[in-house]
């Protein structure tokens, strides 16, 4: 195993259908006014926004109440909700729902005793946050991100034509996450299985990365495995608890900072995504599945042994008499099936995108190195035209 580095993750999680009952006393460790965020309203209709504000009460807090973090936060929204953080004096952000609410709630946190613009200082200069950081709790009620368990904060400038991740220190990670796989049962069906491919793509953005054995990529092919088994049940009934607990759990590990350790990594599918959504404001995990096939046929010829081993431990394709290639193709046609199977976007059209916008895309598209292969623009043109 190749790699130097330092693993610690200091957000502490409480699990399963009782998790709530944990809010009380974590409440106790921070001061009286706790901000509330939450997105357009599905934690109202569901019971969770009751449950939650009743804990609060009980607790004697001052809330703070900031509604309607939308899908793809943009910089408009984290602007107002650092703004309202400030003049409150916050003690503590409970962001309440799926990725986009966790993702908005660590930018404000880091934003809202910032003097600079956090725009520019966090996600176009990548820089650290050097002011008072907000401590955030969550509760995750929409499964995929990883938001939960990590410092990723995503914000889309829609008149910049840029969405960005900013990958924060574990000063900014959630201190507590409370996970209830329950909670996720009111998810709709698009959103669940965008979700779960977000997962898929996650581990695979990590896995297909590197050419020494290494630990990391067994745990990888362990969660891939359970990921396809649970979301095949998932699918068909979405109340399976046994199903959705293990998905809830697989999505916390697939992007913890676990997998990437001792690993360059990739994350080219997401930049391509990612600046299709810029461009359609389309839900995160449908960019990614409709542009993934043609990346990964793009790049198999570089990574063929990662692609052969993905066939073999992943989808059991057998080896014998066929080629390392005929193998590697064989793996990205089971993972195309089963995408058919959980039911994702699997062209670009399909979200709103036109031959016309093709070139600005390729333009807000990051090019990074981690890969098998660094593409060029026009690379990102040809896999946009194919996944069209
Ligand atoms: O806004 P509400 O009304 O809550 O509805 C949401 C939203 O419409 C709904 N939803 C969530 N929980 C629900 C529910 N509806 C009914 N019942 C529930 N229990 O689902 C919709 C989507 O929610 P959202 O939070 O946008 O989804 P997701 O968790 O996929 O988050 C997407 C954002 O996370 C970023 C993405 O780019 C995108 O901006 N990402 C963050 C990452 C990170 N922090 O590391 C990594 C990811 O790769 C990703 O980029
Ligand atoms: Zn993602």
């Amino acid at each position: 195993m190749n790699g130097n580095f330092k693993y610690w993750n200091p957000t502490k999680l409480y699990f399963g259908e009782n998790s709530l009952n944990y809010l009380a006393d974590e409440l106790k460790n921070y001061g009286p006014v706790v901000m509330l965020s939450y997105g357009g309203g599905s934690i109202k209709r569901n019971g969770i926004y009751d449950a939650v504000i009743d804990i609060l009460k009980k607790a004697g807090k001052t809330i703070i109440e900031d509604a309607g973090v939308m899908p793809n936060p943009t910089v408009e929204k984290l602007y107002e909700g650092a703004r309202m953080a400030r003049e409150n004096n916050v003690d503590l952000i409970l962001a309440v729902g799926g990725g986009s609410t966790i993702d908005y709630a660590k930018g404000v946190s880091t934003s809202a005793w910032c003097e600079e613009d956090p725009w520019q200082k966090y996600y176009l200069r990548g820089e650290e946050a050097t002011c008072k950081v907000i401590p955030v709790g969550s509760i995750l009620t929409m499964v995929g991100t990883g938001s939960e368990m990590n410092g990723g904060s995503v914000i889309t400038n829609h008149a910049e034509g840029l969405k960005v991740g900013k990958v924060f220190g574990p000063y900014a990670f959630p201190k507590f996450t409370i996970l209830n796989p329950t909670f996720t049962y009111t998810v709709p069906q698009y959103q669940m299985v965008a979700g779960f491919y977000d997962i898929m793509c996650h581990i695979l953005e990590q896995y297909l990365s590197d050419d020494d054995d290494n630990t990391t990529d067994y745990i990888a092919e362990g969660l891939m495995q359970s990921l396809i088994r649970s979301s095949r049940v998932a699918v068909k009934n979405p109340r399976d608890y046994e199903a959705r607990s293990n998905i809830m759990w697989t999505a916390t590990w697939a992007l913890n900072t676990l997998l990437k350790m001792g690993k360059s990594t990739d994350w080219e599918v997401h930049m391509i995504g990612q600046a299709v959504g810029a461009h359609t404001n389309a839900t995160h995990g449908m960019t990614l599945a409709a542009v993934s096939m043609a990346y990964y046929h793009h790049i198999l010829d570089a990574g063929l042994p990662k692609f052969v081993r993905f066939a073999q431990n992943v989808w059991g394709i057998h080896g014998e008499g066929k080629s390392d290639r005929q193998i590697a193709e064989e793996g990205l046609q089971a993972l195309e099936a089963w995408m058919r199977e959980i039911g994702v976007v699997l062209h670009l059209k399909e979200l709103g995108v036109t031959d016309e916008m093709i070139p600005a895309i390729a333009d807000s598209t990051f090019l990074l190195t981690g890969g098998y292969k660094t593409l060029t623009r026009e690379e990102v043109i040809e896999i946009l035209k194919e996944s069209m």
